[in-house]
């Protein structure tokens, strides 16, 4: 490992000539240095598409201080440098914990009544954007391509572009976005969606997630949507389009061979002595549908008595997760007790029906457990893709698949229609699919098995990468929606209907040099 200390310079004091690089932004970034595996498929998706290609990662460094230097800490892993910021608590609380965690990821998830909104954490949200894009522009050069990802950074373009940046900057929303209704329970709604308007290209997990946004802008904006996705809207021409995301499929199911081999995957074999398992990965949020999981794992116990003589296992693993936020520290007590519940209802001397356990695991080892389990269990009420059903589907053993049971409400549903896709608010049909699965022929296990394996190789997260650098004009063959985006983005003065009536200035024309 090189771990190197960059010296921080201001864009000016760099070459103009120097090749473009891919520059990323994410909240969390996985510095591979840190003890902890990065759970959250985001980091883990990003981490993939950076290693081949190296590039830039700037983000928050995990940690709190009180007065944060706004100069990054730069180190270098491998071919990524990494440009960590510190925040302050009261950034965190307002940006992190506030206005991302309490506003746009409840309302994004159609948890409108988890929502918790305050004009104090929007303020600080835009606040820490504006911190971030003066960073990113104190380190971009002329020709870099800029990627920035997820909910806590929808307005970075628009300060970017307010300080005269031209790069090419590109956006993927990972979670889902919601349908206009939905959406405005959003305060400020009308800010944000002009904020979406800096970028060039705008990536979402679905089809329906797309249609979604556009349908916000035309109602926000009477934004104008051409056939190929793109939108011209608050002045500007930018595509937006679904870009489902994948994961390394060989790779994950290389590390399930290897990991079925390991002392912990033995470990647990052997505890399980021949009883089937189920598996449930999630982090401990209140999307991913736990409680209804755990409820219908016991109805369909209470169905079915044969079931109960087979003694199935649900091994649910769930790190902890933004445990600072009241509504997920709540669901951590709950879940807690109703596992209890469900244990000395059902438990015996030698069955645990229910194995939960709070502590991240390494994705090698996931891979393990997944190929140990007759059923993946991913049952979201809202997910925008959800990375477990793909890694669960990976790690199989060709010739003796497990069954994965989907959400309809995951992005994954989409792509992955050969699972026994269920309504997780459904209990008693999705009980009913856990005895399905735990029923089906080898024969169909296999059908349906091979049906979904071709899609993760059809779409894996390198073709993810390229499909979506290609449509921001970074790519070796640029998608037709971004060629409409490559227009010189003329800006124009927010129209009076806009919440706020800042106008950005005109920035200088696309620079020639972001297009490889
Ligand atoms: N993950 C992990 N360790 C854990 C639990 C999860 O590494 O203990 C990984 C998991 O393998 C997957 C990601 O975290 O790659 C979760 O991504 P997903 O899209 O399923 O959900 P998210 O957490 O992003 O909402
Ligand atoms: C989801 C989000 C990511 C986030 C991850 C983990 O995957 O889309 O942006 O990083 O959850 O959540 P955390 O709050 O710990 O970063």
């Amino acid at each position: 490992m090189v771990h190197l200390e960059l010296l921080y310079k201001p864009a000016a004091a760099e070459p103009r000539q120097k090749p473009g690089r891919l520059v990323v932004v994410s909240n969390r970034v996985p510095v591979p240095a840190a003890s902890s595996p990065a759970a959250g498929g985001l980091a883990v998706a990003l981490e993939a598409a950076l290693a081949e290609r190296g590039g830039l990662w700037l983000g928050w460094s995990g940690k709190t201080c009180n007065a944060p230097d706004p100069r990054p800490r730069l180190q270098r892993h491998g071919r990524i440098d990494y440009a960590l910021c510190d925040l302050s608590r009261r950034d965190l609380d307002e940006f992190y914990h506030g206005f991302a965690n309490r506003a746009l990821w409840p309302i994004c998830h159609y948890r409108l009544d988890l929502a918790a909104l305050s004009q104090r954490d929007a303020a600080g949200y835009f606040r820490v954007n504006e911190q971030f894009a003066a960073t990113l522009r104190g380190l971009l050069r002329p020709g870099d391509v800029v990627w920035v990802h997820d909910y806590h950074f929808v307005p970075l373009a628009s300060f970017l572009r307010q300080a005269g940046c031209a790069n090419r900057i590109g956006f993927f929303l990972h979670i889902p976005w919601p349908a206009p209704d939905v959406a405005r329970a959003l305060p400020g709604l009308s800010r944000i969606l002009r904020c979406f308007a800096a970028y060039d290209v705008i990536g979402l997990q679905t089809e329906a997630d797309g249609a979604n946004l556009k349908d916000c802008l035309a109602q926000a904006a009477a934004a104008t949507i051409a056939g190929d996705g793109t939108c011209r809207a608050y002045g500007r021409s930018f595509a937006v389009g679904a870009f489902p995301i994948g994961i390394d499929t060989g790779a994950f199911a290389r590390a399930a061979r290897t990991a079925e081999t390991s002392t912990g995957v033995a470990r647990l074999r052997q505890s399980l002595a021949g009883r089937p398992l189920v598996i449930g990965v999630d982090r401990l949020d209140y999307s991913k549908g736990i409680p209804e999981r755990i409820e219908a794992f016991a109805t369909f116990l209470e169905r079915s008595p044969e079931a109960v003589r087979r003694r199935p296992t649900l091994l649910q693993v769930t790190p902890k997760s933004r445990s600072e936020v009241p509504e997920y520290a709540r669901m951590h007590r709950a879940i807690a007790e109703q596992v209890g519940t469900m244990n000395g209802k059902w438990g015996d001397i030698d069955w645990t029906p229910v194995r939960y356990i709070n502590k991240a695991m390494s994705r090698s080892t996931l891979a393990g457990l997944y190929r140990l389990a007759r059923i993946g269990l991913v049952t979201p009420l809202r997910d925008g893709m959800n990375l477990v059903a793909k890694e669960y589907v990976a790690a199989q053993d060709p010739e003796d698949p497990g069954v994965l049971v989907l959400s309809q409400f995951a992005g994954a549903a989409q792509e992955l229609a050969a699972a026994l896709v269920v309504n997780p608010y459904d209990i008693e049909a999705t009980a009913a699919a856990i005895g399905q699965a735990l029923a089906m022929p080898l024969d169909e296990r296999k059908a349906r098995w091979s049906t979904l394996m071709t899609v993760l190789e059809a779409n894996t997260i390198d073709h993810w990468t390229s499909r979506f650098l290609a449509a921001l004009g970074a790519g070796s063959a640029p998608a037709h929606a971004a060629e409409a985006a490559m227009e010189p983005p003329a800006m124009s003065l927010p129209s009076k209907d806009d919440e706020d009536h800042e106008a950005w200035p005109a920035p200088p024309p696309i620079l020639a040099s972001t297009r490889h």
